[in-house]
């Protein structure tokens, strides 16, 4: 091992290594059942694997151009407007990323400096904070809690402020597959209007949506469309999250400025992926059977587990269900997760790494997509508890 003698001034000293890691490794060393992090367990799409091969063999393996494939671009302008009838520019006002994670961090690394104030609510997936506290900004939390998840766009009136850049939503919600409903989106509406806010909607499990529910997409609001960052992942949509392809969808100013950063970060992705992504695009049978594949992945789980004394809270969007374990045991959160990977041979992520405060609830969140053979063999050790 080698060591730097200097000093390090750490950008982001509270870092340490994410809960999905740690729970990874911890479930490898113990050999258990992993449904902790949020990738699917089964294979994607022969056809989809197909084409990239395809263009890898015509010779696509140079750079792409800086704002993504303009095939991609069209065809996700396509489906956009197919899907929620609002047309952006594939010229100007759509950008593929290397994943949505990139996308996120380039957008707040866009728009936030030395003291801007950037509002999230938690729990929040876990690339929004550090983001926003590597560019200079301060984070403002909102706390959104059980059962329902809801905003209290009251508390988010109260934080606002002349410093307030940036308001980070995600719905469907990663973790608590809550949604945001209409009356949400008007809210914010109402409350950006005649601001200068920008926000960035992550929104990466569109078609992870159950129940009839219909996703509120920011860019069904004409006044939030405006000011608002649309964020997707084709790796969530096509089950290849490895594939890392992400796009931003947002007003020509926006995405003028978002390329400026994005050109210096990745300059651009993957070719073949985008290429093959652009014909798998054109039929829309590839990805609208996804609120009925996934919501019967969620209705086995849940049936699987009829018998434990875990409690299973709403979950209307995205794979992922929350477990309340109150009714067995009161230990803290990761003590609760540990004790289940060694000694029951599951593995299982805890909520509090989502809250900066590392607030303690007895929730657990588990992915359920994932084969019927591992969803059974975790129910079946989660019933045993
Ligand atoms: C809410 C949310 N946003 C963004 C991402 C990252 O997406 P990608 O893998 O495309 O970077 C994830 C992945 O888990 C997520 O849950």
């Amino acid at each position: 091992m080698h060591t730097f003698n200097g000093q390090i001034t750490s950008k982001l000293p509270h870092a340490g290594t994410s809960i999905f890691a740690v729970m990874s490794k911890m479930a490898a060393d113990h050999g258990a059942v992993n449904i902790s992090q949020g990738f699917p367990d089964f294979p994607i799409s022969e056809k989809l694997i197909a084409r990239v091969n395809h263009y890898m063999k015509k010779g696509f393996n140079q750079y792409a151009p800086m704002p993504g494939v303009p095939a991609l671009r069209k065809a996700i302008a396509k489906k956009v407007n197919n899907t929620y009838g609002i047309e952006y520019d594939p010229e100007l006002e759509i950008t593929i990323t290397a994943g949505a994670t990139q996308a996120i961090y380039t957008a707040i690394s866009t728009f936030i400096r030395e003291g801007d104030e950037a509002i999230i609510f938690e729990p929040a997936y876990d690339s929004y904070a550090p983001a926003v506290k590597v560019n200079g900004g301060l984070v403002k939390y909102a706390t959104i809690k059980p059962p329902d998840f809801g905003i209290s766009w009251n508390e988010v009136k109260r934080m606002v402020s002349n410093r307030t850049k940036l308001i980070i939503i995600n719905s469907p919600h990663n973790p608590t597959g809550s949604l945001l409903h209409e009356a949400d989106m008007k809210e914010l509406e109402a409350l950006t209007r005649g601001t200068d806010i920008i926000v960035v909607s992550d929104e990466v499990y569109e078609h992870l949506i159950f129940d009839g529910f219909k996703h509120q997409s920011a860019c069904l609001y004409p006044d939030l469309m405006q000011r608002t960052l649309v964020i997707g992942s084709f790796g969530k949509t096509f089950h290849a999250t490895g594939w890392k392809t992400g796009f931003v969808l947002a007003p020509a100013n926006l995405t003028a400025e978002f390329r400026k950063l994005h050109q210096f970060t990745v300059f651009a992705s993957n070719t073949p992926v985008q290429c093959a992504i652009a014909d798998f695009l054109e039929d829309e049978g590839n990805f609208i059977y996804l609120p009925q594949y996934y919501q019967a992945k969620r209705d086995f789980f849940t049936d699987a587990m009829a018998t434990s004394r875990f409690r299973m809270l709403p979950c209307h969007g995205t794979y992922f269900q929350l477990l309340d374990y109150s009714s067995i045991s009161d230990i803290p959160e990761m003590e609760f997760a540990t004790w289940l990977v060694k000694e029951h041979g599951i593995a299982v992520i805890p909520l509090s790494p989502f809250y900066q405060s590392q607030l303690n609830q007895q929730l657990l969140r588990v992915c359920f997509a994932k084969k019927e053979e591992t969803l059974i063999a975790a129910a079946e050790k989660l019933c045993r508890i």
